[in-house]
């Protein structure tokens, strides 16, 4: 039997470079996909495959994500006494439970295995989920978002498991890569993994899409990690030293993927979203076309 995955941990501590000047004073997971924080979206997906509690590693100059995740008792108040039930309803359904969400900072930014491992004491010894903020995933035919479908997995193989999507061979250098074993189409065996690998290096076009289970045996690896692609402490390569002792086991994600990080990901993610909300599906399509002449 595995263990119920209960806990997922959020780095949400990046710096937002690659979308400046937007992201000076905003953090970058508080940018807008449609109406909610790319964040949100996240958490939405955290909470439909069963989190029950949100561990968010920020950073300075983040702080209005604790006010995302809390009550704002001066808009609820205005909201009811306006007779805005619609809308206060809407909030009340985000609002994670009482003692459900922890936040922790990273210090300082050396990297995503680093920031993990800011989040050991709050997760403790238990398998748990990271949802890498950047990604905005959206359900394809089998209608549950991608870690909904990682869980599945674990349930299925134990061990750790790691979401992956494919790239064009020149994106590969960008992002952490896995090698594939036993392949059974929608999960196949991970047999090695290489963070940012140079140009015509990657073992395969299966890249780490953002969305893990992991052993908590994986904090103790992380503590004297050393760094490595970018100089940085990455988790990739801490999962490839804990691999040498557990499973891993990829997870293809049917659905799509949007890198918010990205001008045009961020782009597509909001066309896509709009697309698929009833209220604006047809104005929207209706103002591109005029767009696009
Ligand atoms: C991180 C991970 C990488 C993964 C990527 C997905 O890289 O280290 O393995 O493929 O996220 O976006 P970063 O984007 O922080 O450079």
């Amino acid at each position: 039997m595995t263990k119920r995955i209960r806990k997922a941990v959020f780095p949400v501590a990046g710096l937002g470079t690659r979308f400046l000047p937007a992201t000076k004073s905003i953090p970058k997971e508080m940018l807008t996909v449609v109406d909610r924080p790319v964040l949100q979206h996240v958490v939405d997906e955290a909470k439909e495959a069963g989190i029950e509690h949100f561990v968010f590693v920020t950073g300075r100059g983040k702080a209005v994500i604790e006010d995302h995740f809390d009550m704002s008792y001066e808009l609820e108040d205005t909201l009811q006494k306006r007779g805005k039930k619609k809308e206060y309803d809407a909030l009340m359904a985000d609002l994670p439970a009482a003692g459900a969400t922890s936040f922790t900072r990273q210090q300082a930014p050396l990297g995503l295995g680093h920031a993990v491992w800011c989040a050991r004491d709050i997760v403790g010894d238990e398998p748990f989920a990271v949802l890498l903020p950047d990604m905005v995933t959206m359900a394809g035919a089998k209608k549950s978002r991608c870690l909904a479908q990682c869980v599945e997995a674990y349930d299925r193989y134990g061990g750790n498991i790691i979401a992956v999507e494919e790239v064009p061979p020149e994106e590969t250098h960008q992002y952490g890569v896995v090698s594939i074993g036993k392949d059974e189409g929608h999960t196949f065996e991970i047999t090695g993994m290489v963070e940012k690998p140079p140009k015509g290096t990657a073992p395969s076009t299966s890249i780490i899409s953002g969305r893990y289970i992991l052993g908590p045996e994986i904090f103790k690896i992380l503590e004297t990690q050393e760094r490595g692609a970018g100089g940085e402490i990455q988790l990739t390569d801490g999962m490839k030293s804990l691999a040498k002792n557990q499973g891993f086991h990829g997870v293809r994600f049917d659905g799509r993927t949007y890198d918010t990080g990205s001008k045009l990901g961020f782009l597509m993610a909001n066309a896509a979203f709009a697309l698929a909300s009833p209220e604006l599906a047809g104005p929207y399509k209706a103002e591109l076309k005029k767009l696009l002449g």
